[in-house]
């Protein structure tokens, strides 16, 4: 043995000494990794052996093709009843439900969200009434719900109609140029302006803004950007992750998203310092949200602190529009297919309202037949597609299947709407599905979740896209682009991958 390899074994502080105790290490480390990795698919295939699935790799899970998960999982239904594992990698599955039973029995429990997913946005969302659980979310959501009550909500209708105006005012003048538009960009900006507005008391004028395009890109590429970490083996540490480009494209978007929500409350905060809008405040009933926020006390006195606050914010703006986009942008696509329904919906806004000048709260329950279209293209495309819970303890379905705590549930709206034991022809835009005497599972329509962690904004949303859809149909006949066919993908909010493109057509 030389002598320079006896003195670094005899002396540890040598270089060959500290390579050694390293590579020991590293090697109990991916001993205990692999120990760790074998355990924990053990326990997920003895959990799932009542629930058969597709055959997945050990290693690399199901592989499925990223534009192709949702007709992958629709393949699925039809193969395994209820609910079937889906495999993301060897030792992470998920369980996913898809049958109006077994989401009566998940939505009828107080399972908190799937940390294993939904931590990934709490670092733009921060812990406001999405991420929340427990105690805490019982304090917020009892906080939050005056929001919206009716009182409130029925002036938000002709704020919105104003903002539905500017962006149709605004087709107007671009279909000269542009014709088919994407219209998926439009109507988020139309349904950021309009719950800026609402809950957030903005002036401003958000559509012509550029600014707002910025905070618009930032959330789609924070919706790409999570669902690609769900599925990355390698991106589930947070050190590791900021350290990637993802990570730090994830961290530039969160940064663009924050500088809109604080100049938001640093706006409203600087006008509650003028004495005259703080008399208008306390002669209000009902407080607006972000002043609800602003005012709020919690149980010991104190008031919400600003990291409370600004989660609320940021959950709040993303939930107003973002999902509503999504809706309103299906919606027209739907109908843009459907011309014989899209006729009879313009026709009974029209018998309503004749030129659509002013549109109230009272019209929105006299427009029957639209809103079962809304209800239709809502159930082909649900703006949430799946939502997860983690079971807090064992579950046992009504056929008598069983699972542990500790397993992450995805409840899948898109594949339970799809799901043809619950919908004849689930593909077929059908509104009769929505007749007032047609008789349905209580769990079998859910665009909103269900039970005591379902959306807060439901009556908000349907209000939206009752009036969106009335004063476009005076205004433009929808047509599809054929070239242009969206491709339905599932990130937070159902997009189409190649956007929504749609021909408009001024009507005289
Ligand atoms: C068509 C539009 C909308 C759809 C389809 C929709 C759907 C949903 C769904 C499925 C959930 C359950 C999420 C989960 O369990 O993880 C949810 C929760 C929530 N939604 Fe909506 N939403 C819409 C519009 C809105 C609007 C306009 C707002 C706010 C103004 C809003 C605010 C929220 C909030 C804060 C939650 C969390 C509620 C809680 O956990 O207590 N949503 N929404």
């Amino acid at each position: 043995m030389s002598v320079s390899a006896l003195s670094s074994t005899r002396f540890p502080g040598g270089i060959f000494g500290l390579l050694q105790v390293a590579s020991l290490l590293g090697l109990l480390l991916l001993l205990f990794k692999a120990a760790q990795y074998y355990l924990q698919r053990q326990w997920l295939l003895k959990a799932f052996q009542q629930f058969p699935c597709p055959p997945s790799h050990w290693l690399l899970g199901h592989k499925i093709d990223r534009d192709q998960e949702l007709q992958q999982i629709l393949s699925w239904v039809e193969k395994f009843p209820s609910a079937c594992p889906r495999w993301f990698w060897g030792s992470r599955a998920f369980f996913t439900v898809y049958d109006p039973e077994y989401m009566k029995v998940i939505l009828g429990r107080s399972d908190p969200k799937a940390n294993g997913a939904y931590r990934f946005l709490a670092p733009w969302l921060g812990y406001g009434l999405l991420l929340l659980n427990g105690q805490t979310w019982f304090q917020h959501r009892r906080m939050l719900t005056p929001a919206f009550h009716y009182d409130i909500l029925k002036p938000y209708v002709e704020i919105t109609a104003k903002s539905v105006t500017v962006m149709l005012d605004k087709w107007e003048k671009l279909i000269g140029q542009e014709n088919p538009l994407e219209i998926f960009q439009h109507v988020s900006l139309m349904t950021l302006d309009s719950i800026m507005k609402c809950a957030f008391s903005d002036q401003g004028s958000i559509q012509l803004d550029r600014k707002s395009q910025s905070y618009i890109q930032a959330i789609s590429d924070l919706n790409e950007l999570f669902f690609c970490r769900v599925r990355n083996a390698f991106h589930q540490n947070d050190s590791i992750y900021s350290l990637s480009s993802n990570g730090r494209l994830s961290q530039h978007a969160c940064k663009v998203a924050h500088e809109h929500t604080d100049q938001v409350i640093k706006l409203r905060k600087a006008e509650l310092q003028n004495e005259r809008e703080l008399e208008k405040i306390k002669k209000k009933r009902h407080l607006d949200f972000l002043d609800i926020l602003l005012f709020a006390r919690m149980e010991d006195g104190s008031s919400l602190s600003d990291k409370d606050l600004r989660a609320e914010v940021d959950t709040f703006m993303f939930e107003g529009h973002d999902t509503t986009a999504s809706g309103v942008s299906w919606i027209f696509y739907a109908l843009a297919m459907h011309p014989e329904y899209q006729q009879r919906c313009r026709e009974e806004v029209q018998s309503l309202l004749g030129d659509g000048a002013s549109i109230t709260w009272d019209h929105l329950d006299k427009i029957p037949y639209t809103t079962m279209c809304i209800k239709e293209a809502l159930r082909l495309y649900p703006p949430v597609p799946a939502v997860v819970r983690e079971l807090s303890k064992p579950v046992t379905f009504p056929d008598g299947r069983s699972l542990p705590k500790g397993i992450p549930v995805t409840l899948s709206f898109y594949a339970l709407h799809h799901n043809p034991k619950v919908w004849p022809n689930p593909e077929v835009f059908d509104p009769s599905r929505f007749a007032p005497d047609s008789a349905r599972h209580s769990h079998s329509f859910l665009p909103f979740s269900g039970g005591s962690r379902n959306c807060i904004g439901k009556q908000f949303a349907m209000n939206e896209l009752k009036v969106a859809v009335a004063l476009t149909l005076l205004r433009f006949e929808l047509l599809p682009d054929s070239t242009r066919v969206p491709i339905p993908t599932p990130r937070l909010v159902l997009k189409s991958k190649n956007g929504i493109h749609l021909h408009l057509r001024k009507l005289h």
